[in-house]
């Protein structure tokens, strides 16, 4: 396989889980999931790499039960980054149309794109997408390409994502050393969208929040257009440590207790109910806690990051937009009832997120913890199809190699 070959190959490297898709687009940019590979994760806190050989070996099996299932070699991929350090937020830059007759050209355009994109980031930090959001010419917004219309000047408003350089180099540096290129780094929030909203979701306006292990992406898209993103270095771990503390039982016991008998609400005659922890949980067999404080404990956190990312969009009164409603991914959308809670804070239709618009197998494409990594290798095809063509075709250079 080679970099123009048309495989695509996103990768995660999830904080439960390494997760790799391979698929391909047909000329017409419709999507087929030939293999998914994961492993456990064993390398990875709060969305960041923490050990790097743990994580190297992690994303080799994974990325090998992947190429098995496609029967392909995996030689280059775009690759999942998420963590605390990833910020998104809106800018404008603004360009006067220079031109005597007022006439707006495409450098105008362009070079207030430019300008949206000067920008002081922290020290260390570096710019992973710039996505245009519209453009106005004196104030008024006009189509992508307003070249040719009367103006003074042009504005261009942008969503700028960026994040730590070297965390972010550690990331690639990891894929490098399995001898494969990294075509370019992917915020996971916008493989996210990428992967479960369909293009009508996204003309009306989506929010979609990725629960997983220890991080919570979230986007807001409208159109073409990213409103809204960030990450919450909050997710299903921290549920399994609150239960932990609340009921005073050890870790491993908090998570399965989440995995059988959770919910995000307190669940209707849960009251008075008592859970028995089994011989073969903790070789204790007379202990047994609350139904009700399980509910309990697991609502408050979820409820505190619903409000959090509620309290983020509500800065740009963005739910008001969210016409299509708000799409749940991730390992913890598994959790009963957090289309219930998740209904009660941003009072819009929930959808679980599985892989839409995808052709494979059904059943794969319906985990939504897959999401991400289906959503990263659609992104790569996205990123190939609006490459820039190259300025020279082959046939005007030819007569120069002769
Ligand atoms: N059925 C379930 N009920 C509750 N939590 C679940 C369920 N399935 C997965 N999870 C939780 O989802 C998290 C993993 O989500 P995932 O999206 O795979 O994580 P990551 O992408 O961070 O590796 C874990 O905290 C796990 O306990
Ligand atoms: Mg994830």
């Amino acid at each position: 396989m080679f970099k123009d070959s048309p495989i695509l190959v996103g990768l995660e490297i999830g904080t439960s889980k390494i997760c790799a898709a391979i698929g391909e687009e047909n000329e017409r940019g419709e999507f087929t999931l030939l293999g998914i590979g994961q492993s456990k994760s064993h390398g990875v806190r709060k969305g960041e790499i923490v050990d790097l050989a743990k994580a190297q070996e992690d994303v080799r099996s994974a990325l090998g039960n992947a190429e098995e299932q496609a029967q392909v070699t995996v030689r280059n991929l775009f690759l999942g980054v998420s963590g605390r350090h990833i910020e998104g937020f809106n800018n404008t830059g603004m360009h006067p149309v220079a031109s005597d007759d007022r006439l707006v050209t495409p450098q105008d355009v362009a070079d207030a794109a430019n300008n949206a994109k000067a920008i002081t980031l922290p020290a260390e930090h570096t710019i992973l997408h710039t996505i245009r959001q519209r453009i106005c010419v004196d104030g008024v917004e006009v189509s992508d390409n307003p070249a040719g219309m009367l103006g003074r000047k042009v504005e261009a408003h942008v969503h700028v994502i960026y994040g730590n350089s070297l965390r972010i180099q550690n990331s690639m540096r990891l894929v490098q050393s399995l001898s494969i290129e990294v075509n370019q780094p992917v915020f996971n929030g916008l493989a996210n969208a990428q992967a479960v909203l369909t293009p009508e979701d996204k003309e009306n306006g989506a929010l979609v929040i990725d629960i997983g292990g220890g991080a919570t992406e979230f986007v807001f898209q409208q159109g073409q257009a990213i409103r809204h993103s960030g990450v919450f270095a909050l997710g299903g771990d921290h549920l399994s440590n609150d239960i932990a503390l609340g009921l005073k039982i050890n870790i491993a016991l908090a998570e399965s207790l989440k995995i059988r008998h959770g919910s995000a609400v307190v669940a209707a005659g849960s009251q008075g109910q008592m859970v028995p922890l089994s011989e073969n949980d903790l070789g204790l067999s007379h202990r047994e806690v609350s139904l009700e404080h399980l509910h309990r404990i697991m609502s408050i956190r979820l409820q505190e990051l619903f409000e959090l990312i509620a309290e983020r969009c509500a800065e740009n009164c963005l739910l008001d937009e969210a016409r299509a409603g708000v799409f749940l991914s991730g390992g913890c959308s598994h959790i009963p009832g957090i289309d219930t809670l998740a209904q009660r804070i941003f009072r819009l239709p929930i959808t679980r997120g599985t892989s839409r618009n995808i052709t494979g197998n059904s059943a794969t494409l319906s985990h939504p913890e897959f999401a991400t990594a289906i959503g990263i290798a659609r992104y790569g095809g996205m990123r190939q199809r609006n490459r820039p063509r190259p300025r020279f075709s082959i046939r005007d250079v030819l007569p120069f190699l002769r």
